[in-house]
């Protein structure tokens, strides 16, 4: 089989370490010749970078491995790249999340106002890193994590409008297959066979079943939910926070048990309960600067001064869990090299799989995916509640990628007040006033 050139983009990414796990657990399947980490951050590359190097040594000798800040190297006859960059980085998702909160709104990295300025910094650089790709190789797989992942895929999809090898990925319903495996305690995620429709972060599973003798698991893990709770598959090492938003879904199931909500719907579903249990002084970008961001870099150092990775404690855990993050973007690769056919929930534009749902809406479905890329299933028309739920968001997404292209103060403000987590003009205008003074480095000027 030929090998590939495979180059990360947000090389520096906490997410990282995962993904090259990842690349070690798939050799076979999906054999690498070069790996290239690109960052703009050079103290955080070069911690990655040496981390990567040290890695692969122990666990890919074969595997050249190189990490540059330099567009042409990184992006020069790729096959594969992945992105994962974040643009203003923690200290402007602090910022994102802490200006909705003081304003009595939800702050949340992807979700509402939050998401909103995370928008609008992270289309320019966006664009920016597909032009040079393109430049370089313009035939490679870009496959896109980067977040907001909706408002992401919109602006790329409006952008580059004859691109067919971007895809826009997240791993939250991989994440919430694996938390449904964990508490029925008999079946593989890999085993279930998923029904879902919505956007990015905003989705629900309409059903479940078993690969193997086609069971409707749907009914028996709504009511564990009900019965027992809901946490994460990993919920031994995941950040308090998170457990309090997983234990939160029993809570939209008991008010509305028609479909399998995603985690993130509750930011707009329940903002009122939602907002009560975020600390306004201490949020989740918080939490990840002195938890994940602190523990990865601790390890790259670590494992760098020691010069070897056999001291490292991260990688033995990596190893021998499952990774959503990590499996996923490496699986999705793979099914396109190797033209699987497998069905993943993905970002593609609508184009008829939601009748009733715009043409050009970039929507959320199950995808049966190879080597030409996602084709979706048909998921058929929706019923009033879920369509107008979703016709409100897409108009705020839309909305958001108008107001970037066009510099637009007002359609920035209409996005905001379509917001769910926001609804009211004046508090919109408010939060989008000082939006606009922290963010000045990074947004397009508004008029
Ligand atoms: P992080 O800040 O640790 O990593 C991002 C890296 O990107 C940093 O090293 C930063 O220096 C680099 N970067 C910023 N701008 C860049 C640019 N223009 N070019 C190249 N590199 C650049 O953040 P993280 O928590 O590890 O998350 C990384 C990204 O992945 C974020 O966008 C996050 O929202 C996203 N993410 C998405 C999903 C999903 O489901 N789609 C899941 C997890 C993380
Ligand atoms: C999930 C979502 C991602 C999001 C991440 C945030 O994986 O699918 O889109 O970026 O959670 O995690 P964090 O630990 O950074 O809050
Ligand atoms: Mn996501």
């Amino acid at each position: 089989m030929e090998k590939l050139r495979v180059c990360i983009a947000g090389g520096g990414s906490t997410y990282t370490p995962g993904i090259l796990v990842g690349m070690i657990k798939k050799k076979k399947s999906f054999p690498l010749k070069k790996l290239v980490l690109y960052d703009i951050d050079a103290e955080r590359l070069e911690k990655m970078g040496k981390y990567a190097l040290l890695l692969m040594k122990e666990y890919y000798p074969e595997l050249e491995v190189i990490y540059t800040a330099d567009k042409e190297t990184a992006f020069k006859d790729m096959d594969f790249v992945f992105c994962q960059i974040r643009t203003g980085g923690f200290k402007m998702r602090e910022l994102d999340e802490k200006i909705p909160l003081r304003n009595g709104a939800i702050g949340q990295e992807t979700c509402g106002a939050g998401g909103f300025a995370y928008g609008m910094r992270s289309i320019g650089d966006m664009i920016r890193l597909v032009e040079e790709i393109r430049i370089h190789s313009p035939r490679a797989w870009i496959i896109n994590y980067t977040n907001p992942a909706a408002i992401v895929a919109l602006a790329l999809d409006m952008a580059f409008p004859n691109e067919k090898r971007i895809l826009n990925i997240c791993d939250q319903p991989i994440s919430l297959m694996m938390a449904y495996a964990r508490l029925l305690g008999n079946i593989k995620y890999q085993d279930m066979i998923p029904h879902y429709f919505g956007l990015n972060h905003f989705g629900w599973f309409t059903k479940i079943i078993n690969k193997n003798n086609n069971e409707d698991l749907t009914e028996k893990i709504k009511q564990k939910i009900l019965e027992e709770g809901f946490y994460p598959a990993d919920k031994e090492s995941r950040d308090p926070s998170w457990l309090v938003t997983y234990e939160t879904v029993r809570h939209m199931l008991e008010l509305d048990p028609t479909y399998l909500p995603n985690t993130y719907l509750q930011y707009y579903l329940l903002p009122r309960r939602t907002l009560s249990h975020l600390n306004p002084e201490y949020t989740r970008a918080n939490e990840v600067m002195d938890g994940r961001e602190k523990r990865v870099f601790s390890e790259c150092e670590r494992v760098i001064s020691s010069g070897t990775i056999r001291v490292s404690a991260l990688v033995e855990k990596e190893m021998n869990k499952e990774d959503a993050h990590g499996e996923m973007i490496l699986e999705i690769a793979e099914a396109i090299l190797h033209d699987q056919g497998r069905h993943y929930v993905m970002m593609v534009k609508n184009r008829g799989v939601i009748p009733n749902l715009p043409e050009e809406a970039i929507v959320e479905v199950v995808c049966e995916l190879g080597k030409e890329g996602p084709k979706p299933l048909p998921v058929g028309k929706i019923g009033t509640y879920h369509k107008g739920l979703i016709e409100q968001q897409y108009a705020y997404e839309k909305l958001t990628c108008d107001a970037y292209f066009e510099g637009s103060y007002l359609k920035a403000l209409q996005a905001l007040t379509l917001n769910r987590t926001i609804i009211d003009m004046e508090l919109a205008k408010k939060i989008l006033d000082e939006l606009i003074i922290a963010n000045k480095d990074y947004w397009p000027v508004l008029k």
